[in-house]
């Protein structure tokens, strides 16, 4: 029997280097070894978005992005969290169990009270029942997240002791699939790349806005001439993510010898990145061209993912006196 593995991932914006290298790619390719299921988080997006067309348009993108990158919906359940209404369902029996001093050990919800959101939202509070219910439902065996989502699969764990200690064990306690060595990507800025920075290189954008944010890598002022650190620079940190390791050593060499500009890096580094992305940028075009294909396609998912959905949901009913 092959292992399941889940994982959502919120539509919250055009994907980049630092998702698809942090968490796209393992997803996808964990699709070979095990039963996979991935969903794309809308229900937790609107925490955020509040905006029916972005709403739409992330949505499309991301899942295309996926698609493109080489996600396979014959070997992975690939759907959207807001066509499977058992996830809201068995949030709100969870909220009944849940309390608020718990939620408020949350980490992201201690940071949302630092950054001074006074009017914070329920459903920014409760984000990590919702999350517990998205994997509980489910079974999986192994969540594969970043490491900031620790203390979610943490925080789904204690849920689901408490519901089994509670009620009868239904629930497998999940664990997280945490990958220690992935890198955190810089950014153009040096800092983490992060949409929250505005700092991203995206996978998807066209070649001359992609053109843009290469260009736009911040470096040091070393002359042209002078030898430079290539560790130092952002621009060799990230080439060396998607280089092979003789192109690496060779840019690494050409820093190091002087008369090799950032300028002449960062065209380097573009056309890393164009070639490496060349055939999933194609697929990506092809498929925003068509949207009721990505619909089909994340609707066969959702019939799948709901026949599981109800029949945890009828096994919690029984549990809990409603059957
Ligand atoms: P963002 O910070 O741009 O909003 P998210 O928080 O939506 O990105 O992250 C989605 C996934 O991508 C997470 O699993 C996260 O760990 C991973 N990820 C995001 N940025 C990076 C990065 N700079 N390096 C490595 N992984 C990243
Ligand atoms: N909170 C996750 C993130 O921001 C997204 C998410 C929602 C998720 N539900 C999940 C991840 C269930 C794993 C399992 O990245």
């Amino acid at each position: 029997m092959k292992k399941r593995v889940l994982s959502g991932v919120q539509p919250s914006g055009h994907p980049h280097l630092g998702n698809y290298l942090g968490a796209m790619r393992r997803h996808i390719e964990m699709q070979e070894e095990y039963e996979c299921f991935l969903f794309i988080a809308d229900l937790h997006a609107l925490t955020t978005v509040k905006d029916s067309n972005l709403m739409k348009a992330q949505t499309y993108e991301l899942a295309a992005a996926y698609l493109a990158l080489g996600l396979d919906p014959e070997k992975t359940v690939f759907f959207k969290q807001s066509a499977i209404s058992e996830h809201a369902e068995l949030c709100w029996i969870f909220d009944c169990l849940v309390t608020v001093p718990f939620l408020e050990r949350s980490h992201a919800w201690k940071d949302a009270k630092n950054k001074g959101v006074k009017e914070a939202t329920m459903g920014l509070f409760n984000y990590p029942v919702l999350q517990a219910a998205d994997i509980l439902l489910y079974k999986p065996d192994l969540v594969p997240v970043g490491k900031d989502q620790k203390q979610h699969i943490e925080m789904t764990r204690d849920i689901a002791t408490t519901f089994n200690n509670l009620f009868g064990e239904i629930f497998k306690l999940p664990e997280p699939e945490i990958k220690e060595e992935v890198a955190i990507v810089p950014g153009t800025d040096g800092q983490k790349m992060s949409k929250s920075y505005g700092n991203t290189i995206d996978l998807f954008a066209p070649e001359n806005a992609l053109k843009k944010q290469v260009m736009g890598i911040v470096t040091d002022s070393t002359p042209v001439e002078d030898p430079k650190d290539p560790d130092k620079c952002n621009v060799f940190n990230i080439y060396k993510l998607l280089a092979s390791p003789e192109e690496t050593k060779d840019v690494e060499n050409k820093y190091r010898q002087g008369g090799f500009g950032y300028g002449e890096a960062k065209k380097l580094l573009l056309e890393k990145i164009l070639s490496h992305f060349a055939k999933s940028r194609e697929k990506y075009e092809n498929l925003m061209g068509k949207k009721d294909f990505i619909t089909q396609i994340l609707e066969e998912g959702a019939k799948k993912a709901k026949s599981i959905a109800i029949s945890t949901l009828d096994e919690v009913k029984e549990k809990t006196g409603y059957k």
